[in-house]
């Protein structure tokens, strides 16, 4: 079986969230269970350098604003999976940040150069560009390979069916209607049963509504964007292909996310969890923060955004201070939030510090070090920071929300009793909520026995690629 993975991000060559890390490890999961997955990507700088051997396959041109586009088959640096990358410097050859400008603005040809991605997608499933290799299935994620199954369903011949997964509703990659011109949509696409919404084009509605089957990244995550609180006005599309749609949980690529082979000050395992003591005084002496503290380390690895909650947990800093506790944030994201996080950090500098940044290898030392890791979202697809902690022994505090709520297991007397509690999860995006929950786990926190069993259940949570992946494989068998 022949599947075709479409993205703009794939780890470790592109990354700005977890997208990447799924692009990047479930088609080697896939791969491993035996079926013939390659992946589809636009030419962006990491990729140029990071795909191995390219060589061109076919040359095309002009499409999309570029005079030729050259479609490239090389392989991925780690798996050594085929991948498809689609050389147009026009579009593509931009360093730093894949959607947006230097100028903090998307790119105003963004249309094209994801279009250009769907495009070529569906002229890969009809043999066009590469006859050797044609795909049975096409699997498009998110916004950016939206328009993926809304080509194919273009091109009468051309049954192959299509997957459309769902990492982030919120981003609906929204164009003006002009746009539709240098698209080439027909105008029975451009209504409001089809890829319009509110007299835009949505490349996420696209995708929606001309996939064979839907899926999110979790459960839960399913089951809300059915809701207008969660659905970010799609809802309705969501209600309406409500058969079509399911949730299958992110996996972790435990290669890349594992305490005893990472980069962090002293390795450590289940066990052995003595060298996490030694990672958390390396990272409180790598940023100033005292040694001394009575509470527990919080951590936070994420954009800062309300998404994220991080506009609450700024607004609970003060209980967690006076818990004794410290706080240490790697991120980037909204400014005011940024500067927030700074402010605090100046003024707290033994028991509040911040790294603005987006650092791979600080994130390990982030997880490695804390003894607990928050996700307060608003909302959460699937989120994955989560699941490295629960790996690295931080205890995950986290909203009762998407795959938060999917993948943690919150300390109570239930579950302590039950020897299931891996967690701490509160339920209101309120501050009092948030602030509750911290001052609970720095109780808990002062009864170390306790704390050591849920931690070790913690790092025993698998939460592999295996099960996804062959839920991802029974729905490409029944399409
Ligand atoms: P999202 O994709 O919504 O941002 P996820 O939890 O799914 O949230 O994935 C976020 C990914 O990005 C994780 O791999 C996390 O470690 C990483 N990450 C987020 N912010 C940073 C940062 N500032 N530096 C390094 N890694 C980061
Ligand atoms: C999105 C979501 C996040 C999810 C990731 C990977 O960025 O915000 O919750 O884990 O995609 O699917």
């Amino acid at each position: 079986m022949r599947i075709l993975h479409v993205a703009s991000e794939i780890f470790p060559l592109v990354k700005t969230g977890g997208l990447a890390d799924v692009v990047g490890s479930l088609p080697p999961a896939l791969a491993k269970r035996g079926l013939d997955v390659r992946v589809l990507l636009p030419g962006l700088p990491g990729v140029l350098n990071g795909i191995v051997g390219l060589k061109p396959v076919m040359q095309i041109g002009p499409v999309f604003g570029a005079a030729v586009v050259t479609l490239s088959l090389g392989k991925l640096p780690d798996s050594g999976l085929h991948a498809y990358v689609i050389e147009a410097p026009f579009l593509y050859q931009r360093e730093g940040n894949p959607y947006v400008g230097p100028d903090g603005h998307d790119w105003s040809d963004n249309h094209r150069r994801f279009g250009l991605l769907g495009w070529v997608a569906a002229h890969l499933a009809s043999g066009e560009l590469d006859p050797v290799w044609v795909p049975g299935v096409v699997h498009a994620h998110d916004w950016h390979a939206g328009l993926a199954p809304a080509y194919i369903t273009q091109n009468p011949g051309l049954k192959t069916p299509t997957v459309f997964t769902v990492h982030n509703l919120a981003f609906r990659g929204m164009f003006p209607m002009e746009c539709h011109h240098e698209l080439g949509l027909p105008m029975r696409k451009l209504t409001p049963h089809g890829l319009e919404f509110h007299g835009k084009i949505s490349f996420m509605k696209a995708g929606l509504v001309y996939s064979s089957r839907i899926t999110t990244v979790s459960p839960s995550y399913a089951r809300e964007i059915c809701t207008p609180e969660f659905g970010c006005g799609l809802d309705g599309v969501m209600r309406d292909r409500g058969s079509d749609l399911s949730g299958i949980l992110n996996g972790v690529d435990y290669a890349v996310w594992n305490p005893a082979s990472a980069r962090i000050a002293s390795p450590y395992s289940v066990d052995d969890v003595a060298g996490k003591k030694i990672c958390k005084r390396a990272l409180q002496l790598e940023f100033g923060l005292s040694t001394e503290a009575r509470g527990p380390l919080f951590a936070v690895v994420s954009r800062l955004t309300s998404q994220k909650g991080m506009d609450l947990l700024l607004a609970s800093l003060p209980e967690l201070l006076r818990e004794g506790a410290q706080l240490i944030v790697l991120g980037t994201g909204d400014g005011d939030l940024e500067a927030g996080f700074r402010y605090a950090a100046s003024v707290n500098p033994e028991n509040v510090a911040v790294h603005i940044g987006y650092d791979e290898s600080m994130s390990h030392r982030f997880m490695a070090g804390a003894d607990i890791l928050l996700v307060p979202s608003r909302f959460e697809p699937c989120g994955l920071t989560q699941l490295y902690a629960l790996r690295y022994g931080t205890l995950p505090l986290v909203r009762r929300v998407g795959g938060l709520a999917d993948t943690v297991v919150d300390v109570n007397d239930d579950s302590l009793a039950a020897d299931k509690a891996t967690g701490f999860i509160f339920d209101d995006a309120a501050r009092h909520a948030l602030g509750a929950r911290i001052r609970d786990a720095c109780a808990f926190y002062g009864n170390q026995d306790a704390w050591l069993k849920v931690q070790k259940r913690a790092m025993l949570q698998d939460f592999s690629w295996d099960d996804s992946a062959m839920h991802y494989e029974e729905l490409y068998r029944a399409l």
